[in-house]
């Protein structure tokens, strides 16, 4: 069972999502239509929320976590990612806010409190520090993560391209398992 419950909270699917078998989804996680989650994600919504926006793909190995709520930080971190994202492999997402259309690159880190606008690029291995923002319509690569260039048009259009294709591939994996 890929979806387990915490507390007595279970995760929230939307309509036609791909879950693989092999992926740990915990607690309060909340995943839109469309969405899928590949081989060894943990996903672990405990002492926060995880909320998972529509056609977004989150691929193999990564983690998402968050961080709780506290007297010297009342909301904690919980993790938000919006519509259209595209997580590559082994990536790590702790307490951070991703808008829509963004590509993280593979073995990215974006930690509590960043928050990362509309149309970014992420390149592999960057680490994005606690509570900084990455502006929409640029590259960012390097740890820490340094603002390289802005986009070019095909990559701004291959973000909502990638999300596109994986929504296919996941279609694929749902026949495969009828899942
Ligand atoms: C960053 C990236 C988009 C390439 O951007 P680019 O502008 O075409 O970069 P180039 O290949 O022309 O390289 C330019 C410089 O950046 C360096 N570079 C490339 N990728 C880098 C990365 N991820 N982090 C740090 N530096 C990087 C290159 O070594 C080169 O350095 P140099 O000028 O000293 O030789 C690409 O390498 C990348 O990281 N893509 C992410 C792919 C991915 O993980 N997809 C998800 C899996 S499905």
């Amino acid at each position: 069972m890929a979806c387990r419950t915490y507390k007595g909270i279970a995760p929230v699917l939307g309509e036609n999502c791909f879950i693989d078998e092999t992926s740990v989804i915990v607690g309060d996680v909340t995943i839109g239509d469309d969405s899928s989650i590949w081989p060894l994600v943990a996903a672990r919504g405990d002492v926060n929320t995880i909320t998972i926006g529509k056609r977004t793909n989150v691929q193999d190995g990564t983690v998402l976590h968050v961080t709780r709520r506290s007297d010297q930080n009342i909301n904690g971190y919980a993790l938000a990612i919006g519509d259209d994202v595209t997580i590559g492999h082994k990536c790590m997402l702790h307490g951070c806010t991703l808008g829509n259309r963004i590509l993280v690159g593979m073995g990215a880190i974006i930690m509590d409190g960043a928050v990362v606008q509309d149309d970014v690029f992420i390149g592999a291995g960057t680490l994005v520090p606690p509570n900084k923002t990455l502006e929409s319509g640029y590259l960012y690569v390097g740890n820490p993560a340094k603002q390289a260039r802005p986009l070019k048009h095909h990559e701004k259009a291959f973000l909502k391209q990638s999300a596109i294709n994986y929504v296919e591939l996941k279609n694929d994996y749902r026949q495969e398992s009828n899942n």
